[in-house]
């Protein structure tokens, strides 16, 4: 290959982005990365200082203490520690909205994002990817799947993961996060212009990986390798 192609995958919470980029990033033997999980950890350091993540100023205040690694085996480490797990917990999922709305949080992460993206070929997933962080991306997906059909998968994946949670909360805090994800000044969750629109049911995800394959094919001319 001679050039970096990027693929952006946007989308509200839960609509199956992460598994649709991972998917497609490990046929194309691309690097994936979960800008979420970024803005989760982020969230995750603020709470172990004994910050208020609706305090913008407190929180935006450990930019320069905070350090990110993402894992090529997708490990999540910030400030020196594996918060893979931590992460996805409650006390994360209902704060990181509030973190994901500070400017300057996200000036910082957007960073790091275009750095990892600069050296290679990437399939990123999050909500600002495509409009914001990599208006170039020669791949641009808004994935869409209905609020009770995201609430399910996060429910689901919460149950396998041994995260105690009720069905109900999930809901309440899907909708809750597509509100404030949708309504912040800064770079907020919309579709890109040029970007193509998929939606995704639970059965639907390797549809939705094909049709993402066959768009790369013909937006770069890249040879999909057989899966
Ligand atoms: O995809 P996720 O649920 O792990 O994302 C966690 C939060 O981070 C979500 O509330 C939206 C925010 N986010 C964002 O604002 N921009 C991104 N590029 C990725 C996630």
């Amino acid at each position: 290959m001679d050039k970096n192609i990027s693929i952006a995958i946007d989308g509200p919470a839960a609509a199956g982005k992460s598994t649709v980029a991972k998917k497609v990033a490990a046929i194309l033997n691309f690097t994936y990365i979960d800008t979420g999980a970024m803005y989760r950890a982020f969230t995750w350091a603020v709470l172990e200082r004994g910050l208020d993540p609706q305090d913008e100023k407190a929180s935006c205040s450990i930019i320069p203490d905070v350090t990110m690694d993402l894992l090529e085996d997708g490990r999540v480490f910030c400030n020196g520690q594996d918060v893979t797990r931590a992460i996805r917990e409650p006390r994360v999922s209902g704060n990181v909205s509030y973190i994901a709305s500070y400017k300057d949080i996200r000036l910082a992460l957007v960073d790091l994002q275009r750095a990892m993206a600069a050296s290679k070929s990437v399939v990123m997933d999050g909500r600002d990817i495509g409009t914001y962080v990599l208006p170039n991306a020669e791949v641009k997906i808004f994935q869409i799947a209905s609020v009770e059909c995201r609430a399910k998968r996060r429910y689901d994946e919460n149950v396998l993961k041994g995260i105690p949670t009720s069905y109900e909360d999930v809901v309440e805090d899907v909708k809750k996060r597509d509100y404030i994800d949708s309504h912040r000044a800064f770079a907020p969750l919309k579709p890109a212009e040029d970007s193509v629109e998929l939606a995704t049911s639970p059965l639907g995800i390797d549809e939705v990986v094909d049709a993402i394959l066959k768009i790369v094919h013909e937006k770069t001319g890249l040879e999909i390798p057989c899966h």
